[in-house]
C-alpha cells in the first residue's frame, strides 16, 4: 500500500484501531526501531522482538520503569492500585526468582493432562452455545459464542460456582483494560478498575476460605495445597494468581475465537478448505494466532543499557514489542500477509516467548480448535452481517466489540 502521510504511530487513533496492520507494516519497513514521542522504542521486526523477550536483563517488573513512579504519584487511582498490587502482583509481572517459584507452583495445578481432561466439557459447551442460537439464524459471535465459552471454562477451572459466572463477565471486561498503560486511560476508568479489583479479591478471599475447609476438584483447591520444597502460595499470591488467570485466560481467548471467525469469513476459500478437511483445525488456529493475534503488544523494562536491532534501549526504558507486526515479518514468514490455514512451522510470537511463555497456551488452543472447528462444521452457511465490525478500546488485547453474523 502506498501511503504518503508521514509515518506516525498513535494507537489511540480510530483508523489505527479499525485496521492497525498497514501501520505495523510501515513501521517494520520504514522505521523498525521507531522511537515514540513518549520516549520508548517500538520494535516490529521478529528478531528484535525475540531478542527482547529472551534477554535476561529485560524485566517483566514495571517497578523498574523510569517514569512509573512519577506517574503514580500524580494519579490517585493509579496510586491506590499500585499499593494493592504491591503485595498481589501476579507472576506475569515478576522476574526470577519470584517468577520461577510462583509459576512453578501454578503450573503444577495447570498441567497438559488437566487441560486434555477438559476436552469433552469444552465440546459440550460449544455445542450448547450453537444449539441456543441455531434456530435464530443469526448471532453476535462475540456476545453469544466467543465471550461465554472461556469465562465458563476459567470459572469452572477455578471452582467458581455456576451462579456466580455472570458476575465474572463484567469483572473480566474491566480488568482486561488493566493490561493497557494507565496513562492512556481516563481517571474514571482507573477508578472503576480499582473497585472491580477489590470486589474480585474480596470474592476470592471468601472462596479461598471456603475451599480450605471444603476442598473441591478445582485449580483453586490445588493452588491452596500446591507445595514446592515446603513453599506454598500465601493469600496475596493466591489472589494475584486468580486475577491473572481470569484476565489472561478470558479476553485473550474471546479474541482468538472472534478473530478466527472473522478471518475465516473474510477468506472464504480457507473456510471451505477447513470444512472439507477438519484435520486442518490445528494449523488453522495457529494461523489465526499469527495473522491477527489476541495480544497485539508485549513489553519489558530494560535493567541496563541494552542494544537491540542497532539502537540502545536505555536502562529504565519500556520498549514496546508489536507481536502482531513480528508475526508478519517477511524475513521470517513466507507470504506473511496471506491467511493460509495450511501454513506449516508457524513460529508466531502470539503466546510470547521464553520464561513468560503463555502458561494457558494448551487451554487456549483446545478452546480455539473446538470452537472454530465446530462452528465451521455446524454452521456452513455462516456469513458476516456487517462490512466493518467495530473494535473495543483495549489496546493490548485488541478485540472485536461485536461480530454480527447470519447462517
Ligand atoms: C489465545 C489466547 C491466549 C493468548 C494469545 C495468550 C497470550 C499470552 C502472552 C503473549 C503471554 C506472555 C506475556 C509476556 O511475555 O509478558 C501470556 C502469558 C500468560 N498467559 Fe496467556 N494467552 C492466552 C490464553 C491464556 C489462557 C487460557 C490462560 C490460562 C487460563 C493464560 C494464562 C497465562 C499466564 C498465567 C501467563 C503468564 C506466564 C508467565 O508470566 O510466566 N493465557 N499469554
Amino acid at each position: 500500500m502506498t501511503d504518503l502521510a508521514p509515518l506516525a504511530f498513535n494507537p489511540l487513533d480510530p483508523a489505527f484501531r479499525a485496521d492497525p496492520y498497514p501501520t505495523y507494516r510501515r513501521l517494520r519497513d520504514e522505521d523498525p526501531t521507531y522511537l515514540s514521542p513518549l520516549g520508548f522504542h517500538v520494535f516490529t521486526r521478529y528478531q528484535d522482538c525475540l531478542a527482547v523477550l529472551r534477554h535476561p536483563q529485560m524485566s517483566s517488573d514495571a517497578r523498574h520503569a523510569r517514569n512509573l513512579v512519577e506517574f503514580i504519584e500524580q494519579h490517585p487511582a493509579a496510586k491506590k492500585m499500585a499499593d494493592v498490587m504491591e503485595q498481589r502482583r501476579s507472576f506475569l509481572m515478576l522476574d526470577p526468582p519470584d517468577h520461577t517459584r510462583l509459576r512453578g507452583l501454578v503450573s503444577k495445578a495447570f498441567t497438559v493432562r488437566t487441560v486434555e481432561n477438559l476436552r469433552p466439557r469444552v465440546q459440550h459447551l460449544v455445542d450448547e452455545l450453537i444449539d441456543s442460537v441455531a434456530r435464530a439464524g443469526a448471532m453476535d459471535v462475540v456476545e453469544d459464542f466467543a465471550y461465554p465459552l472461556p469465562v465458563v471454562i476459567i470459572c469452572e477451572l477455578l471452582g467458581v460456582p455456576p451462579s456466580d459466572h455472570e458476575r465474572f463477565k463484567g469483572w473480566s471486561r474491566d480488568l482486561a483494560r488493566g493490561l493497557d498503560p494507565d496513562f492512556i486511560q481516563p481517571a474514571e476508568a482507573l477508578e472503576r478498575r480499582f473497585e472491580t479489583l477489590l470486589a474480585f479479591h474480596e470474592y476470592f478471599r471468601e472462596l479461598i476460605n471456603r475451599r480450605r475447609s471444603d476442598p473441591g476438584d478445582d485449580v483453586l483447591t490445588a493452588l491452596i495445597h500446591a507445595e514446592e520444597r515446603g513453599d506454598t502460595l500465601n493469600e496475596d499470591e493466591l489472589l494475584g494468581t486468580c486475577t491473572l488467570l481470569l484476565v489472561a485466560g478470558h479476553e485473550t481467548t474471546v479474541n482468538l475465537i472472534a478473530n478466527g471467525v472473522l478471518a475465516l469469513l473474510r477468506h472464504r476459500d480457507q473456510f471451505e478448505r477447513l470444512r472439507a478437511e477438519p484435520a486442518l483445525i490445528k494449523s488453522a488456529v495457529e494461523e489465526v494466532l499469527r495473522f491477527d493475534p489476541p495480544v497485539q503488544f508485549d513489553g519489558r523494562v530494560a535493567l541496563a543499557d541494552i542494544e537491540i536491532g542497532g539502537v540502545t534501549v536505555e536502562r529504565g526504558e519500556q520498549p514496546m514489542l508489536i507481536l502482531a507486526a513480528a508475526n508478519r515479518d517477511p524475513a521470517e514468514f513466507v507470504d506473511p500477509e496471506t491467511f493460509d490455514i495450511t501454513r506449516g512451522e508457524n513460529r508466531h510470537l502470539s503466546f510470547g516467548y521464553g520464561l513468560h511463555f503463555c502458561l494457558g497456551a494448551p487451554l487456549a488452543r483446545l478452546e480455539g480448535q473446538l470452537a472454530l472447528g465446530t462452528l465451521v462444521r455446524r454452521l456452513p452457511a455462516i456469513d458476516l452481517a456487517v462490512d466493518e465490525p467495530t473494535y473495543k478500546e483495549n489496546l493490548i488485547l485488541r478485540g472485536l466489540a461485536t461480530l454480527p453474523v447470519t447462517f
